[in-house]
């Protein structure tokens, strides 16, 4: 018997992106982003402005999607959108959006977890990906949150670590605000440290109670510290040594990240490795965790580039999914600033 083909309208705003995506069953036909430039001369999002760049952009956001898919409303057969976690004034425009279109179009609503969506972006079917085997051990990295996942099938998740207090983009960011450069700072971070020297500076490895856990608040205090005893020995000391700054306080975060994904790994046994989130963009996350397949005979699962950083088509692959399932809800349904990752 063939299988019905299925058009999914996706929608994403958690945050600082406005994202609209239409899926042709586990393919995209269109993955469109705004950003919100506005943040950046606050040096971090701003929730009100936030929602109200939403407000703007979602109308636009969405039409593109649909015309970039060829794709025409009629031809949808469910609206997925991210239900949580997140900012609640940036969730609500996309849970209104997404129930009025549900509504108008008599198709089902099917709400998304954003932090499945990261992890099952890997699921989206596209020569540049692999899809990981379950069970498989999964490292989300992004702006809101850091943790090591055991990820059972497409709906089981258990978390075996995660930060006890910041993320660990927002380790990146607030160095690269430290360094006086733009929000977001981690891609500039990135780009610096690819001409400098990781070894030029050291900085400890915080502890947690669980060795699993995370913690980057002591580690940001760790970095303010350091510029600050440097400036008062050269006044130019962040502008003379930039690279070398940003490559160190990058390979730091990189080590305390793969630290507790290699300890993950030895104490579930799995070596089929993902990542995910937006950090997972980071260049040297990528490498470091590629070179594990030599050094620790990891498979390991590394998400095209568009797929990392928060999106619309994540958010689609989990509703073709739970469309599979029948898993919809009805216009009832609230947006959740916080969400268990199973819910
Ligand atoms: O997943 P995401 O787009 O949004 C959240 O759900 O948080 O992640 C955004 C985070 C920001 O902290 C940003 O600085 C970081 O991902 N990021 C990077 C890179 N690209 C994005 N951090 C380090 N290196 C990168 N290349
Ligand atoms: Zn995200």
């Amino acid at each position: 018997m063939s299988k019905k083909t299925i058009h999914i309208l996706a929608i994403e705003s958690s945050c600082d992106d406005t994202g609209a995506a239409v899926l042709k069953n586990n393919r995209v036909l269109s993955n469109e982003v705004a950003g919100q430039k506005v943040h950046a001369a606050y040096g971090g999002v701003v929730p009100e402005l936030a929602s109200r760049a939403h407000q703007q952009n979602i109308v636009p956001v969405v039409d593109q999607a649909l015309k970039i898919a060829n794709v025409n409303k009629s031809e949808l057969d469910a609206i997925a959108f991210t239900r949580g976690p997140g900012l609640m004034g940036s969730l609500l425009v996309g849970t209104s959006f997404a129930k009025s279109l549900s509504i108008a179009l008599d198709i089902p609503l099917i709400p998304v977890n954003h932090m499945q969506a990261h992890v099952l972006a890997h699921f989206i079917q596209d020569d540049s990906q692999k899809q990981p085997p379950f069970p498989f051990l999964c490292m989300t990295i992004s702006g809101g949150h850091t943790q090591i996942l055991r990820v059972n099938s497409h709906e089981e998740f258990e978390i075996l670590g995660e930060t006890i207090d910041d993320a660990v983009g927002e380790a990146f960011d607030k160095t690269a605000k430290l360094l006086g450069l733009p929000y977001p700072g981690g891609p500039l971070i990135d780009k610096n440290a690819k001409e400098g020297n990781p070894l030029a500076f050291s900085f400890s490895e915080p502890k947690t109670p669980n060795p699993l856990d995370f913690s980057f608040s002591g580690f940001k205090t760790a970095i303010l510290y350091f510029l600050q005893k440097e400036q008062k020995k050269d006044s130019k000391f962040i502008e003379n040594n930039m690279n070398d700054i940003c490559a160190s306080v990058q390979r730091s975060l990189v080590n305390i990240l793969m630290n507790r994904l290699k300890l993950a790994s030895e104490q579930t046994g799995i070596n089929h490795v993902a990542i995910a989130g937006g950090v997972s963009a980071n260049s040297e996350i990528r490498s470091t965790l590629k070179a594990m397949e030599n050094e620790m005979g990891w498979i390991t699962y590394i998400p095209k580039f568009e797929y990392t950083t928060d999106n619309a088509a994540m958010i689609g692959i989990v509703g073709y999914y739970k469309y599979l399932n029948k898993d919809f809800s009805t216009e009832n349904i609230i947006a959740a600033s916080r969400l268990d990752i199973n819910k």
